[in-house]
């Protein structure tokens, strides 16, 4: 398939793999990428440069293909070296920078100059508005459905995605709730030219996390997951699980007063116990609605190549039998 994005990345599918805490390591983005997407390594995981430069050396090995780098931009006071990681994603011959977060204006020129594309993921058209004045390449529009953090303002993909249609110079995909070739028809068809895609690919063979992590996206349905944060306006979308539970019951206790430290227990991180030891209660991590959708773990080239073959079904035979009859 061939659209803007695909284009733009040189990818043959118009797949993207969000960068994922404690998810996006080189085996998970050589992966996607060797299946024909784009496969994101997470630099936050990371930390340091040393480790990012070590990280993204490994993806080399085991991809010829494009991948790119995540950068997320944290409201944190012990601000990781970021710095220091645009010059490693640069130096390292990364051609492509997811950013998320705050805007990513003081990073961009750096970017630009290398030939670096970035693409930022945004929860709403105001925010895609900016990333797209400032020089953005692409925006990942990411709504309300979404695993990880959607932003306060509640707009689901239905409306999110016409709306980015409507307003957006510059190419979008399609992010949150996206799980097979109806969702990529979908998200064609509302003006997107391709999607992204996070707890789907957690959920597949190649993806470096626990078993546990991955049996309990199969297992959950779409009424499994819980906002948490939200009055603190960093909301996230998680799994639920007994420690999310006890952080809605603290959060409910606390009301305006809540402070970061009231939960610290079951947000700060918890990600290395869930993720690669497979504690599933150790606290929240972020998880789509889209898990009620996820029923297999498939390699990523099984489900990039189940994805593919689906959406060209649908556009063929079931939306070209409407016209025809
Ligand atoms: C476990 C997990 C960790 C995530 N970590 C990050 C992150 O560190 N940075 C980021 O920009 N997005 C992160 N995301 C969001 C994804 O990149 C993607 O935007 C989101 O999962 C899309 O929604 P979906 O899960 O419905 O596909 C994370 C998502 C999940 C499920």
């Amino acid at each position: 398939m061939k659209t803007a994005i695909t284009e733009m990345f040189g990818i043959k599918h118009p797949i993207i793999q969000g960068g994922m805490h404690y998810v996006g390591f080189a085996e998970m983005a050589a992966a996607v990428s060797n299946a024909g997407g784009l496969g994101i390594i997470t630099a936050l995981t990371q930390g340091t440069p040393e480790k990012l430069a070590n990280e993204i050396a490994r993806c080399k090995d085991m991809t010829d293909k494009p991948f790119g780098v995540n950068l997320t931009f944290l409201p944190t006071v012990n601000a990781p070296d970021y710095p220091g990681l645009v010059r490693t994603i640069i130096e390292g011959g990364v051609k492509i920078v997811e950013t998320a977060g705050n805007n990513p204006a003081q990073v961009l020129p750096y970017f630009k100059d290398a030939g670096v594309k970035v693409i930022h993921k945004c929860t709403s058209v105001r925010h895609s508005l900016k990333a797209q004045s400032i020089g953005c390449d692409a925006v990942s529009v990411d709504g309300f459905e979404c695993g990880g953090h959607p932003g306060e303002d509640d707009i689901p993909n239905m409306i999110l995605l016409p709306r980015a249609a409507d307003e957006l110079e510059i190419p979008f995909v399609a992010s949150g709730g996206m799980a097979d070739g109806r969702s990529l028809v979908a998200a064609l068809a509302m003006g997107a030219d391709g999607m992204n895609m996070g707890t789907r690919f957690i959920a597949t063979k190649e993806a470096p996390v626990h078993e546990n992590v991955k049996a309990a996206i199969v297992a959950a349905s779409e009424l499994d997951t819980r906002l948490v944060m939200r009055p603190l306006r960093n909301t996230e979308r998680v799994m639920t699980n007994d420690a999310v539970e006890e952080l809605l019951k603290i959060e409910k206790e606390k009301g305006a007063d809540l402070k970061f430290e009231d939960i610290i227990e079951q947000v700060a991180g918890v990600y290395p116990r869930i993720m690669t030891e497979g504690d599933m209660d150790a606290g929240a991590w972020s998880c789509g609605m889209v898990a009620g959708l996820i029923n297999d773990i498939p390699t990523c080239q099984e489900l990039i190549d189940n994805i593919m073959a689906q959406a060209d079904e649908i556009i063929t035979k079931r939306l070209a039998g409407f016209q025809a009859g």
